[in-house]
């Protein structure tokens, strides 16, 4: 079987949960794509830390441009986070005819038209469906599933941590405490200024915005509020009126003209964004031909982030193997039960129906 071998870029909480996916669940997209996933070099900032998942030290590297440049390496995944030195890694990859697979929202809001451009005229794969909404699947379905549609209005929860922040302070915690929670969850950003002033929203709606309506912003171009300006009293009035704080990201066409912008709003506890708890991030999309589609999932985090970058994975092996999908093979023959009355019964009830 062919193999695809990975050049990792950062081991932090993104990183390492790639690493730990791909020993876990390796054989298994080995199976389904048909090439089996090879981590050959890791780079890191600082060699000597002490890390999470265990690597093979032979792999790890703080000579970031040695695994760029490493012709043996065929995709680079970066998870290193900023607009640079990233960009230069990416640039670099793609120049060489390595496959790009990012979870990087910095460097594609500011950076990924042109990290687009590169990676079309050389042939090759530029993913990043784990910079926006971790685990959801978001990008795929601006560029492909909405392609026909004409989107008319985005509303979206798409910072895990502000979300989580604002779910604990409901319960009473303070600001403080519950970042730090966030923090050592591995759901804020390596800056979590970022998170806290809404400017890592920005940069996901800037993504989004380009996919969804043509239109150049970036996180500098949307104005942004975070949930720094959120106090406890905001909070509990929210709550006795019946609502939730969210920190919302909204993009909307009307008449020939985008409005944009990411704020804290109280929203009505029946609307399905103020449902959302936790690190849960939610996309409402409503477009002329799909009507409305509502998202939801783990929206930070490492484990779910490697969800999408293994999905991005496997497109680069479809992609080098001439765009054919990857045959399925039936590996496990899984005996097929039918739900009995009785059980049925039991699911209708806790289904609620
Ligand atoms: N955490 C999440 O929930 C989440 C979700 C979706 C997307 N993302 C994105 O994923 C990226 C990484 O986030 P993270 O949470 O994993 O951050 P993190 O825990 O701070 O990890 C960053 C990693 O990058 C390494 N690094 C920094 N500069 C480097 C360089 N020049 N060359 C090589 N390695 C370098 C660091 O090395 P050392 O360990 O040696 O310091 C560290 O291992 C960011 O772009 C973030 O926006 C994060």
């Amino acid at each position: 079987m062919p193999t695809v071998k990975i050049g990792l870029l950062g081991l932090g909480h993104v990183g390492s949960a790639v690493a730990d996916a791909l020993r876990v669940n390796g054989n298994h997209f080995a199976v389904r794509t048909g090439a089996i996933p090879i981590i050959t070099r890791v780079a890191v900032k600082h060699l000597h830390k002490p890390r999470r998942v265990t690597v093979d030290p032979d792999l790890l590297t703080d000579d970031t441009w040695r695994v760029v440049r490493d012709p043996s390496v065929d995709v680079i995944v970066e998870a290193i986070g900023g607009v640079e030195p990233a960009a230069s890694y990416l640039t670099e990859a793609l120049s060489r005819g390595k496959h790009v697979v990012t979870a990087n929202k910095q460097v594609v809001s500011a950076r990924g038209n042109e990290l687009t451009q590169l990676a079309g005229a050389v042939g090759r794969v530029f993913a990043y469906e784990a910079s926006v909404g971790a685990a959801l699947p978001v990008i795929r379905v601006f560029k492909s599933h909405l392609v026909g549609d004409r989107v008319t209005e985005i509303t979206a929860v798409i910072n895990g941590t502000s979300n989580f922040i604002l779910s604990q302070m409901e319960l009473g915690r303070p600001f403080a405490t519950a970042l730090a929670e966030a923090q050592a969850r591995g759901l804020a950003e390596p800056d979590p200024a970022d998170d806290v002033t809404g400017r890592d929203a920005a940069a996901k709606l800037a993504i989004l915005i380009r996919l969804a309506f043509d239109a150049a912003a970036t996180a500098q171009t949307i104005v942004h509020r975070g949930i720094d300006t959120v106090s406890p009293e905001d909070v509990a009035r929210a709550r006795s009126d019946g609502k939730r704080i969210r920190l919302l990201a909204v993009a909307r066409r009307t008449n020939g003209t985008l409005a944009a912008g990411v704020f804290p709003a109280s929203v009505p506890r029946e609307h399905p964004l103020a449902q959302l708890d936790d690190e849960e991030n939610g996309l409402l999309v409503r477009s002329d031909l799909a009507g409305e589609l509502f998202i939801r999932g783990r929206g930070a985090g490492g484990v779910p982030t490697s969800s999408a970058i293994l999905g991005d994975l496997a497109s680069t092996v479809n992609s080098t193997s001439n765009g054919s999908p990857a045959v399925l093979k039936e590996v496990e023959i899984l005996p097929l039960l039918t739900f009995d009355r009785e059980q049925a019964a039991a699911y209708a009830e806790v289904d609620g129906r």
